[in-house]
């Protein structure tokens, strides 16, 4: 996926949460790239899938209004799926739902991570589950206006730009004079994701060749899994390390750590 990473890190910064769309049906190119984007994700991340479904997503959404407000007006969505038998199904969900999102941003596209709240049965009328699978999150995909709704304006905690976390308070060792550029550059990144609720559960514990995701123990699992929101930070690390230079490769852990980013040596 390293080909998409220059302008998924383009994506990161301008990325946000929209809500309120203006209806506009999507164009032609979009329509043919996004299920072709899908294939090709769902064939490196196994586990998880996600499926673009081109169609009004009012009933997708409707009589939902939870404490975010309503999702209006988007002429498609995108479901990221999970397959419950698998032990990392959460964070490789996150994970690949967020390279769905970073690519949509950079085709000018607006979403919305939603985990809760959104009409489970509607979801399962439009795609066939299999087995033991189970749709973890959805996001609206269309056109904004530049003008961000007072509610979004709150959730994003827009006055402030991206409302986060400073990373002092999320790494268990933070001693940024000694780390080396890509490890300062992975973290900055990894701290704009998105999360539910925009909660941050993510801790990050660096050592000499490796960074260590855990989930924080103030976070239970409600709703949405605290391990998704990292399985989404995971990703942004990963593209702030490419960005200097870095690859590397993740090994998954157990609760409470998540997973270890290995740098490849060079
Ligand atoms: C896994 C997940 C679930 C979310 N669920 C919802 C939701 O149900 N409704 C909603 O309006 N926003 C939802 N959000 C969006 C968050 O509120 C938003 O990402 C966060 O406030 C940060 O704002 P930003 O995305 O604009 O940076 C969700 C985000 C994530 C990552």
């Amino acid at each position: 996926m390293y080909e998409y990473y220059a302008n998924w890190y383009q994506a990161i910064f301008i990325r946000r949460s929209r809500r309120q769309y203006n209806g506009q049906p999507l164009p032609e190119n979009i329509i043919y790239h996004l299920p072709i984007f899908c294939e090709n994700l769902n064939n490196i991340i196994k586990g998880s899938r996600v499926v673009f479904v081109n169609t009004d997503t009012e009933n997708v959404f409707r009589g939902i209004i939870g404490s975010y407000g309503k999702i209006k007006g988007s002429p498609a969505y995108a479901a990221f799926i999970g397959d419950m038998a698998d032990p990392n199904v959460q964070e490789k969900t996150g994970y690949l739902g967020e390279s769905f999102i970073l690519e949509a941003t950079y085709q000018s596209l607006s979403t919305c991570w939603v985990g809760g709240f959104f009409n489970y049965q509607v979801v399962k009328e439009h795609i066939k589950l299999h087995n033991k699978e189970q749709v973890l999150a959805v996001t609206p995909i269309g056109y904004t206006s530049n003008n961000y709704s007072v509610m979004e304006r709150v959730t994003s905690g827009m006055v402030s730009g991206h409302k986060r976390k400073s990373l002092d308070k999320l790494c268990l060792n933070y001693t940024p004079q000694k780390w080396p550029k890509w490890v300062n550059n992975s973290l900055s990144t990894a701290r704009l994701a998105p999360s539910a609720m925009n909660r941050q559960p993510w801790r990050f514990a660096v050592e000499d060749d490796s960074i260590t995701v855990s989930v924080d123990k103030f976070f239970p699992s409600i709703i949405v899994s605290p391990r998704l929101d990292c399985g989404i930070a995971m990703l942004h690390l990963e593209i702030g390390a490419y960005q200097k230079g870095i690859t590397g490769k993740w090994e998954y852990l157990k609760h409470p750590e998540v997973a270890r980013f290995w740098r490849n040596q060079i």
